[in-house]
């Protein structure tokens, strides 16, 4: 409310708060993080401010959402995919290697569900051959690999605030990025690549002439959006807590069900889940995952896919060639995944519904 009356609702001092919070909370002076107006625009001006463009290779993971691949696509380079590990779902690192080839510039790995990356390999192999890292943070605010927060990990993170994720400000993102420059430069090109914010312009400091420094984009977040996400943040650790215990509780009540459970969370890291998948094998459950997902539907329950494999889209197979088959790992898990309710709304009641309703279509299937 306080965002509204304030009569400034743009970029302005709420944004600025919003970065000094989410600088601490991962232990990083606010120099090193920019606020955008979604993850897309967070990997899109990351890899801009990367120098990558027309000719680069970029390797990402088959199992992600479009908008991933699409950010590279948008700063002119080609995407390549590496297929996914079949437990973690996360970048196969033997996969990746493979398809490293002289045009390759950078890994953007995404922390799947919130389980972070093998990012060791990952790191080693990015050294090897002078890669850059931008790591895709949509799923993973409050994960850590080996006590680091995910998003510190390679030269950029990007980190979504869209609806359904952890931290919300309706939509928003974050950058993080290891030199400070790099966050300059996301910042101009953030608002048209202007020399100066429109805060700064019409603050009480008088009128500011701006200059266009470069071409750059409308990615800037709102204050009202801020407003929300300061809040969001400040509960973040009480909500994982939440889903934690429904995690622990999933994973104990489903242990009988014909249903591929996902695997507890890589010692020495923090998982931030951001989702519960099932795999459901037809041989094995009776029944397909879209019947599985349609019989839920039916009972009130709003389960989801994340996601079909990317190679499985008409526009990639067309401008790419790809062949859905060449990332196995990936096109079986995309086929058989589903996605439990996972949030902080969800009661132990509400949880057990759940349970039922699963227990209920399932037995009446095999
Ligand atoms: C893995 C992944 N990357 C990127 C995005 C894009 O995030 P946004 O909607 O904030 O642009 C999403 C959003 O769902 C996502 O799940």
């Amino acid at each position: 409310m306080s965002a509204l009356h304030a009569g400034w609702i743009g970029t302005g001092p709420r944004v600025q708060q919003f970065e000094r919070d989410f600088a601490s909370y991962k232990c990083l002076p606010s120099s090193q993080v920019a606020a955008v107006n979604s993850c897309t625009a967070a990997l899109h001006l990351s890899l801009i401010a990367a120098g990558l463009g027309p000719g680069d290779e970029v390797i990402t993971s088959a199992l992600t959402f479009c908008a991933t691949v699409n950010a590279i696509i948008h700063c002119g380079a080609t995407p390549v995919l590496a297929d996914v590990d079949p437990t973690t779902m996360n970048l196969d690192p033997d996969d990746v290697a493979r398809r490293i080839t002289p045009r390759t510039r950078a890994l953007l790995p995404v922390h799947f569900a919130g389980r972070p990356c093998e990012m060791d390999r990952l790191q080693r192999l990015a050294a090897e051959h002078g890669l850059t890292i931008i790591e895709d943070c949509a799923h993973a605010v409050e994960s850590e690999y080996r006590g680091r927060p995910v998003g510190t990990l390679g030269d950029f993170g990007c980190f979504s605030f869209y609806v359904t994720k952890n931290l919300t400000c309706g939509e928003g993102g974050m950058v993080i990025a290891r030199k400070e420059s790099h966050i300059q430069r996301v910042k101009r090109l953030a608002l048209h690549g202007l020399s100066h914010d429109a805060w700064q312009r019409y603050s009480d400091r008088g009128f500011k002439h701006y200059q266009v420094t470069e071409c750059g984009f409308k990615y800037n977040m709102m204050d009202l959006q801020a407003a929300l996400g300061i809040h969001q943040l400040s509960r973040i650790e009480s909500s994982w807590q939440h889903r934690l215990r429904l995690w622990n509780r999933y994973q104990k009540k489903l242990s009988a069900l014909p249903l591929v459970r996902p695997a507890e969370p890589d010692p020495g890291t923090r998982h931030a889940l951001h989702l519960y998948t099932v795999l459901v094998d037809p041989e094995r459950s009776g029944l397909s995952r879209d019947a599985l997902l349609e019989a839920l539907h039916a009972r009130n329950i709003g389960a989801g896919v994340h996601y079909l494999s990317l190679p499985e889209h008409p526009y990639y197979q067309d401008r790419y060639g790809w062949k859905p088959e060449d990332w196995p790992q990936a096109l079986r898990i995309g086929r058989q995944t589903l996605s439990l309710p996972l949030s902080p709304k969800i009661g132990d009641s509400d949880q057990d519904d759940i349970v039922s309703a699963l227990v209920e279509v399932l037995e009446a299937s095999v």
